[in-house]
């Protein structure tokens, strides 16, 4: 059967084999795939299904049809507060599935650690536009806190960062839609996170990693900072609108 490249990633060679990707295993792999075992026996349909390994080692994983959002413009569907909200209930859904089993160890639940509109799956089930139906690439998921999540979702869905718009407001629907009890923290965890993303890749860089390599030549650690530099600058607003 022949292989497509699939476009939008940006660490693994990803390629479509029929109903199936096959993607180069991650370092944490085995984790992941009990992960998305478990959310198979459990029946929630916001993630790949896994299927093993090919004859080269790949993991294969179910094909979820639908426009994934890695490109820098995207349709209204996508940037629709209604989307944010379907997002955010998405993630509580994964985090109570996950809360108080045994892959959340002494954590309160698994975390993607990675969530953006890059890696999640949009379809348009009932005419009303594009909405989220499930999170890809989750070769990042580790045990962690609810709050984590949550604040990665703000960043990268509300688009944080310079030329950010009504993101206060877009912030809060996102917690109220994902039901966050506790949001003290969560511009805290948000500027926690870009810091550890720019280090990360600066670091991964100096270290030779090719991804990292096209990244930091792309401008992302410039584009992180100043992303960064918005949400401190725009602390006060953010934390007022989530009171
Ligand atoms: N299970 C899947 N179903 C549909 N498309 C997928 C799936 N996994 C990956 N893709 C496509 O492949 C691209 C790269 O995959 P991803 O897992 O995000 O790789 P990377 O780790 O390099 O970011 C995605 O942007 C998406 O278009
Ligand atoms: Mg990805």
């Amino acid at each position: 059967m022949p292989e497509t490249h699939l476009p939008g990633g940006f660490v693994n060679a990803v390629v479509r084999v029929g109903d199936t990707v096959r993607r180069t295993p991650a370092q944490r792999s085995a984790f992941v795939h009990e992960l998305l075992g478990l959310f198979e026996r459990r029946g929630w349909p916001g993630a790949p299904r896994f299927h093993g390994f090919d004859e080269r080692g790949r993991e294969i994983l179910g094909f979820v049809a639908g426009h994934v959002a890695w490109e820098e413009a995207q349709p209204d569907g996508v940037t629709s507060d209604a989307s944010l909200a379907r997002a955010a209930e998405l993630v509580r859904e994964f985090h109570d599935l996950t809360a108080g089993t045994p892959l959340a160890g002494a954590e309160e639940v698994v975390c993607h650690n990675d969530l953006s509109p890059r890696n999640t799956v949009y379809r348009d089930a009932d005419g009303e536009g594009l909405r989220p139906v499930a999170f890809i690439d989750w070769d990042l998921a580790t045990p962690g806190r609810r709050i984590h999540d949550v604040a990665h979702v703000c960043w990268q869905y509300a688009g944080l960062g310079p030329g950010a718009t009504d993101a206060p407001r877009r912030v809060r629907l996102i917690c109220d839609a994902y039901g966050l009890a506790d949001r003290g923290g969560v511009v805290a965890a948000i500027l926690w996170w870009q810091d550890r993303c720019r280090r990360g890749i600066e670091a991964d860089a100096a270290a030779g990693l090719p991804h990292a390599v096209r990244l930091r030549a792309a401008g992302a650690v410039e584009q992180v900072g100043a992303a960064h530099d918005w949400v401190a600058a725009h602390r006060a607003d953010l934390e007022r609108a989530l009171l």
